[in-house]
């Protein structure tokens, strides 16, 4: 077997590669030349380090076109993944007696913790998606009981990158008055999310996929009536009412206990700004032109399938493959080992998005694009997958 002398990264469903430019200058200088906490000392750092995470507060509902009440920053909750975020949403709000509606084509971030309150009394009901993995909208509404709380979706699938129509749910759950929570991990920095035009009641995101930051920080922009409804996920420190015993009421105090993910934050905040810059429609058509290019060279290729939706609507640059002579595992070993191009293989932690798409146990290969990637890149990757499967 020949070895790659380059490096082709075709994994940023999992985490993007490279990141925005400036982000890992603007954490090292935070921790280099300030490196102090927030909402503890009054001092002048304190204040500036302060001010910096407000204003990334602010810039991620300008992203998100969140605009509820004099100051919409204070219901940006930071945590540290989106999985942290879906689990504080999903195991505040569920009370035993409870029923939920999820996709069948939810990540594992959903399905655990729902799994877990499975076994404590809440109900759960799967919204089928076909086996391009699109939500089939009119089988919604006769899944909706007495007892129905809240529609917890993703926008976009990390298996085959069918994209969601969360305007449409949204719609659906003010219709019967249901909380609606958002796992936008596979959306956010890509595609367009309209907090003031599509009424989601918590949108929850992580920094380090297509909103181009550092791992480690994530979080839930919740609107008044969510945050009201829901008990914290972990009480400690907030650096305000230390007085008391009892977590402070008031947002964003109310969910953020413990010293906040700082570096990470000033890192979130020079991708929201180069993401602010470039263009979320210009960052999309990019990442569609170069769908469009794999896509076609893929169904041009004898021994694999293409897995979902075979043209460029309603997707995302997430594509997925399955050989057919050759075992998967085998061809992204062969991807990464001959060619140096970095795949994901397996179920992506989403057993039930592949059980719709009629690929479990098995899996897929998943080569998942992002806009620094070139035509180059997926040109070499088509012949490398003729080469590998012919
Ligand atoms: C749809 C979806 N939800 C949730 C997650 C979890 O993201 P994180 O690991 O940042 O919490 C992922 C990551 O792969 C994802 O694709």
């Amino acid at each position: 077997m020949k070895t790659a002398d380059k490096s082709v990264y075709f994994d940023n469903a999992s985490t993007s590669f490279p990141k925005a430019p400036g982000v890992g200058h603007a954490m090292a200088e935070y921790l280099d030349t300030r490196g102090c906490n927030v909402g503890r000392g009054n001092y002048k750092w304190g204040y500036e380090v302060a001010e910096t995470v407000y204003k990334t507060r602010k810039k991620l509902c300008k992203l998100f076109q969140f605009n509820q009440g004099s100051d919409p920053s204070k219901n940006v909750i930071f945590t540290s993944s989106v999985t942290e975020g879906l689990n504080l949403v999903i195991k505040g709000l569920l009370k035993p007696g409870d029923h939920v509606l999820v996709s069948s084509m939810e990540h594992n971030a959903v399905m655990r913790p729902l799994y877990f309150l499975e076994q404590q009394g809440i109900a759960i009901s799967v919204m089928p998606c076909d086996i391009q993995g699109k939500l089939q909208l009119d089988k919604i509404e006769p899944l909706i009981q007495k007892n129905t709380k809240a529609i917890i979706m993703t926008h976009g699938s990390n298996v085959c990158g069918s994209v969601l129509p969360i305007e449409k749910v949204a719609e659906i759950c003010g219709k019967h008055q249901l909380k609606f929570v958002v796992d936008s991990a596979q959306t956010a920095g890509i595609f367009p999310i309209n907090m003031a035009e599509t009424s989601i009641d918590g949108l929850c995101f992580t920094g380090h996929k297509g909103l181009l930051g550092p791992q480690g920080i994530g979080g839930v922009i919740m609107k008044d009536d969510l945050a009201e409804q829901i008990t914290s996920l972990v009480q400690g420190g907030t650096g305000s009412r230390s007085e008391s015993f009892e977590m402070p009421d008031f947002l964003p105090d109310k969910f953020e206990s413990g010293t906040l993910n700082i570096p990470g934050i000033y890192g979130l905040s020079k991708a929201l700004d180069y993401l602010q810059e470039k263009g979320l429609g210009s960052i999309l058509n990019m990442e569609m032109e170069l769908t469009q290019r794999l896509i076609s060279g893929i169904q041009s290729i004898e021994n694999l399938d293409l897995i979902g939706i075979p043209d460029i609507n309603n997707r995302s640059a997430v594509v997925s493959i399955v050989s057919v002579k050759k075992d998967n595992a085998q061809v992204a070993f062969e991807l990464d080992q001959s060619y140096g191009i970095m795949t994901r293989v397996g179920l992506h932690c989403a057993p039930l998005a592949h059980k719709t798409l009629g690929t479990y146990p098995q899996g897929t290969i998943r080569l998942s694009l992002g806009h620094f990637n070139t035509s180059e890149e997926v040109d070499y990757c088509l012949n490398a997958l003729n080469e590998i499967t012919k």
